[in-house]
């Protein structure tokens, strides 16, 4: 009998055809009703669920009876409860660096954008408001050769810092967990404490994954920690950074602005963050192009094969589950 795949987003009908290949596969649809209360419905008969951006932990899963594998459309995991998917023995796979330099070229965008103003003078455009040459009023501020702080040089801050360096000309500064001397090496990148980079850097990209550790790492002690020229960009996740405190640093000018993707709630609605003109807001899509999110449901799609047929995915994020 063929094992049951529910597949709750992110999945496009190619992938949904080679799951079909070797599985029974459920597929919620908006046109059928309840979304959610489709995929409870299904939930205890399935061997796999794919998708991304559903938070699933021991209440969630409660009914899942006879679930051997999450496959995740997506390289972040905080949305799983890791620790109990272990004492369950549930496989969890994600979909690493087929997005790095998609989302290296959201995060470069956003610092592009808000440092020359790129949304907000193309909302003023296109209200009608240029009527005369610009004053310093609409000047932004330079990219090409300022600092640029990566906070968590993983994959994806090692391609925006390739960037910066080979693009922009600009000295690289990082903080995390670890030195990475071959950044060192080939980009001269230079190791910070956060505090440090915070108080050195023109550019404080955010790029660490969401933890205990790193919850609200961004506060208002490290805010006012950096330049008043300063930009910050987080294409990490929202809760990184304690977001009241930042809206009040954009509103007070205690740092220039902000380019961000990602916010404490999703979908951001009613914030203040859209009525202030030096923060670009964009829909958490860091990885979200065409091309990037066919790979990561390729790969999503392939971890889940191989896991419900007894073979090792290649992205097993809890490699001590696996019976195989
Ligand atoms: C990821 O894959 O974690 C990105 O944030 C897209 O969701």
């Amino acid at each position: 009998m063929k094992k049951t795949v529910l597949a709750f987003s992110r999945i496009t009908p190619p992938m949904i055809e080679r799951l079909q290949q070797q599985f029974d596969v459920i597929v919620p649809d908006p046109k059928k009703g309840d979304i959610g209360a489709q995929f409870d419905e299904a939930l205890p008969h399935a061997h796999g669920l794919i998708g991304a951006g559903r938070k699933l932990g021991r209440e969630q899963l409660a009914a899942a009876v006879k679930l051997e594998v999450v496959s995740s459309v997506s390289v972040g995991y905080d949305n799983y409860d890791i620790g109990y998917f272990n004492e369950r023995g549930l496989m969890l796979t994600n979909t690493p660096d087929v997005l790095t330099e998609s989302t290296a070229d959201l995060g470069f965008s956003l610092i592009m954008s808000s440092a020359r103003r790129v949304a907000e003078l193309d909302a003023w455009t296109k209200a009608g408001e240029w009527k005369a040459s610009v004053g310093p009023g609409h000047f932004g501020s330079d990219v090409y050769g300022k600092t640029l702080g990566i906070v968590g040089m993983g994959n994806i801050g090692a391609a925006i810092a390739r960037r910066g360096r080979s693009g922009f000309n600009m000295p690289v500064l990082y903080s995390g967990n670890s030195r990475k001397t071959d950044l060192e090496q080939a980009l001269g990148a230079q190791f910070r404490s956060l505090d440090q980079l915070l108080a050195e850097a023109d550019f404080v990209v955010l790029v660490v994954p969401l933890s205990d550790k790193t919850h609200h790492l961004i506060s208002h002690r490290e805010l006012a920690l950096m330049k008043p020229g300063a930009f910050l960009i987080n294409i990490a996740r929202g809760p990184i950074v304690d977001e009241p405190a930042l809206i009040q640093a954009l509103e007070q000018g205690t740092i220039r602005g902000a380019g961000l993707d990602v916010y404490e709630t999703e979908p951001l609605s009613d914030s203040p963050l859209f009525r202030l003109k030096n923060a670009v807001t964009l829909p958490h899509i860091g990885s979200a192009t065409t091309q990037t999110r066919e790979a990561m449901a390729d790969r999503a799609v392939g971890n889940l094969t191989a896991a419900l047929l007894g073979e090792r995915p290649q992205d097993l994020v809890n490699p001590q589950v696996f019976k195989g």
